[in-house]
């Protein structure tokens, strides 16, 4: 596949063409992002939950997420990688903030990063893009926030909240985010604020207005036991595959039908009997 870029993104963007993003956290989920020639890999911190099987996505560190990354990187060769900057690790401040993001292009070998939250996060995300690594903003349902928000649910249901969301994504773009993810909000709300903008947005419960889509891999092929969200569509059910071919390898190996002689090695007749003298 063709490396992807920040021009040939820009260039599906002016030309109405929806962006394909989908996460991934290790290298086979990788490399299933590049052979189904999907454009964005996410790395997201949603891994803490889906790979890791953190309670919330919270404890997920900057380690974690580099190991992750790395991993990634090795399978999604053509995409271009965004890295999640986890819980923690630029709140603080415009220097916490640069110095992790530096840290995903370095340690993580990412190519951009996204972090979450709006007019507040702008002078971070200015040092940020000033030196030149691309930032993805993330508005809407901010799952690191779960806790003040009360839960997952849908934001911007008010026009006094829908207009809030606005404000933010107008910040975002103002500080140069080349793009900017919106969770869980009305459709008209995703629709307008991708209207207003010229840098595209990549929706998740957002409806089909925004100017690409985003799913969470393990949601959308059914490998987490847990929630999964209205907003999700599954695709297919890979557990129940997963567990069967399991369960037969466990009765298999019971019933002595596993491993069958193509499963095994053979010995040379002659040297077989020097053996056994
Ligand atoms: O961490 C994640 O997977 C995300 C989703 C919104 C795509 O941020
Ligand atoms: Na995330």
């Amino acid at each position: 596949n063709k490396k992807i870029t920040i021009p040939y993104l820009q260039n599906r963007y002016k030309n109405n063409e929806p962006i394909t993003v989908l996460t991934a956290s290790d290298y086979p989920s990788g490399l299933f992002v590049e052979k189904a020639g999907i454009e964005i890999c996410l790395v997201g911190d949603s891994l803490g939950m889906v790979a890791l099987g953190h309670e919330n996505i919270n404890p997920t560190t900057v380690e974690e997420m580099l190991h992750h990354c790395r991993a990634v990187a090795r399978g999604a060769k053509s995409p271009f990688l965004i890295g999640d900057m986890p819980f923690g690790s630029y709140e603080t401040g415009p220097t916490d903030a640069l110095k992790n993001a530096i840290r995903f292009l370095k340690e993580g070998n990412m190519e951009g990063i996204k972090l979450e939250g709006g007019a507040e996060m702008t002078d971070s995300i200015r040092k940020i893009t000033s030196v030149g690594i691309p930032v993805m903003g993330h508005i809407g349902l901010t799952p690191q926030r779960q806790s003040s928000l009360g839960g997952y649910r849908v934001q911007g249901k008010t026009a006094q909240k829908a207009l809030k969301i606005m404000e933010d994504a107008l910040a975002l773009q103002e500080s140069g985010c080349f793009a900017i993810l919106l969770e869980a909000m009305p459709e008209p709300v995703a629709t307008t604020i991708t209207k207003k903008l010229n840098i595209p947005t990549i929706g998740i419960g957002a409806g089909n207005g925004t100017s690409g889509q985003v799913l969470v891999q393990q949601d959308m092929l059914g490998i987490f036991d847990r929630f999964v969200p209205k907003f999700c569509k599954q695709y297919a059910n890979l557990d129940k595959i997963i567990i069967e071919a399991i369960e037969n390898y466990r009765d298999e190996v019971k019933s002595r039908v596993f491993p069958a002689d193509e499963n095994t090695y053979p010995m040379d007749e002659k040297e077989l009997n020097n053996f056994f003298e």
